[in-house]
């Protein structure tokens, strides 16, 4: 069931069934989320199911920020058992946005949501339509909402409602409301960090770039080793769409179109360069601004994967910090 978000009685609606444990498809800044109470443990097992995700990834966990930062507070008192410095201080700068702070757990609380870890991923999204419904769930007792991205496991991430109900199409109409929200201004997920250490790691890249946040928590950031939890965002392979998507420099890329010609046709192309190709080759230009290609990154995908092709070639993005996030989104999707 697809309700338009700006309805005040669509998210009235929502925020009552998310409190009676069934699932919400929400949108958020970065993509659209697979949302139930975090507290609930058998609304939380309808999102592995929904989703065919293993029960130990542990999903994030969505607070709302109400009036001020007070209200996020409290959400984090009541999930976290400790707050390092430098945890609180991205959270003071970021939040509400795009970022997640992995923090130690305290014992009892959101279980299964954290997959059996004694961590908890703790994030503040910034889209209105999820404060709102945020928001309205806690009036009704919810402390939290976990949200893995509303996919099935594995798959590319929705940035728009047709996208969730694309993936969830086979489950009956009444066991999933979607909030049509429009699409996603950020497009990718958000910045991971893990807090449960006495250092920042970054455990995914996103929009919120690594200058970006040692700015904030005036701490370099580590990378990951391997006591670093376990993320399934970081699974060599990941974000994939049906067809096999290759990453190529634009040289190459226009070599091979040219070497194929028209023989070309079960191939698309998504270049930030003006390549030529054969008649009938679906061909996307890539925006020079990575905010503006993540934006648009996995409905592009879904639209060339689509056109029934067998290969996505993909032109390689910029080394440049701030392609960080879409860069990881096409090596696992090329993975
Ligand atoms: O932007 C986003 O983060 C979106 C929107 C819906 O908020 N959510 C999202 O969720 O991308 P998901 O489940 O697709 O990815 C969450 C990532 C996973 O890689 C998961 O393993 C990691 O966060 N994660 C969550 N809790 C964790 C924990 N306690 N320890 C380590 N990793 C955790
Ligand atoms: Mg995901």
């Amino acid at each position: 069931m697809l309700l338009n978000a700006g309805d005040p009685a669509a998210i009235d609606t929502a925020a009552r069934r998310l409190a009676a444990g069934s699932l919400v498809g929400m949108p958020t800044e970065t993509v659209y989320g697979l949302a139930a109470d975090a507290d609930n443990a058998s609304a939380v097992h309808r999102i592995f199911d929904a989703k065919g995700r293993p029960a130990d990834h542990p999903l994030i966990v969505h607070l709302a920020h109400g009036e001020g930062a007070r209200t996020w507070r409290a959400g984090v008192d009541h999930y976290a058992r400790e707050v390092p410095a430098f945890a609180a201080a991205l959270m003071d700068r970021f939040w509400p946005g795009p970022l997640t702070v992995i923090l130690p757990r305290r014992e009892g609380v959101a279980a299964v949501a954290a997959g059996g870890q004694d961590s908890v991923g703790l994030r503040c999204p910034a889209h209105p339509v999820a404060q709102a419904l945020l928001n309205a769930a806690a009036a009704q007792g919810v402390h939290g909402v976990a949200a893995p991205s509303a996919n099935r496991f594995g798959r590319v991430s929705p940035t728009t409602a047709a996208h969730v109900a694309e993936e969830f199409a086979a489950l009956p109409d009444d066991a999933l409301l979607i909030l049509d929200g429009g699409a996603c201004p950020v497009g990718i997920e958000s910045t991971i960090v893990d807090a449960t250490r006495s250092h920042p790691v970054l455990l995914r890249p996103g929009m919120i770039t690594p200058a970006q946040l040692e700015a904030a928590c005036g701490q370099p950031l580590r990378a990951r080793d391997e006591a670093a939890p376990r993320a399934s965002g970081t699974l060599e392979s990941h974000y994939a769409p049906r067809a096999t998507v290759r990453l190529m420099d634009s040289k190459p890329l226009q070599t091979a179109l040219d070497v194929l010609g028209s023989d070309a046709k079960h191939i698309a192309v998504y270049a930030r360069s003006p390549v030529k190709a054969a008649r009938g080759v679906p061909l996307r230009r890539m925006p020079d601004d990575a905010a503006r290609c993540a934006q648009e990154l996995f409905a592009v995908l879904r639209e060339l994967d689509a056109t029934g092709v067998r290969l996505i070639w993909v032109e390689t993005p910029p080394a440049d910090a701030a392609w960080d996030g879409v860069r990881d989104r096409l090596q696992r999707a090329a993975a």
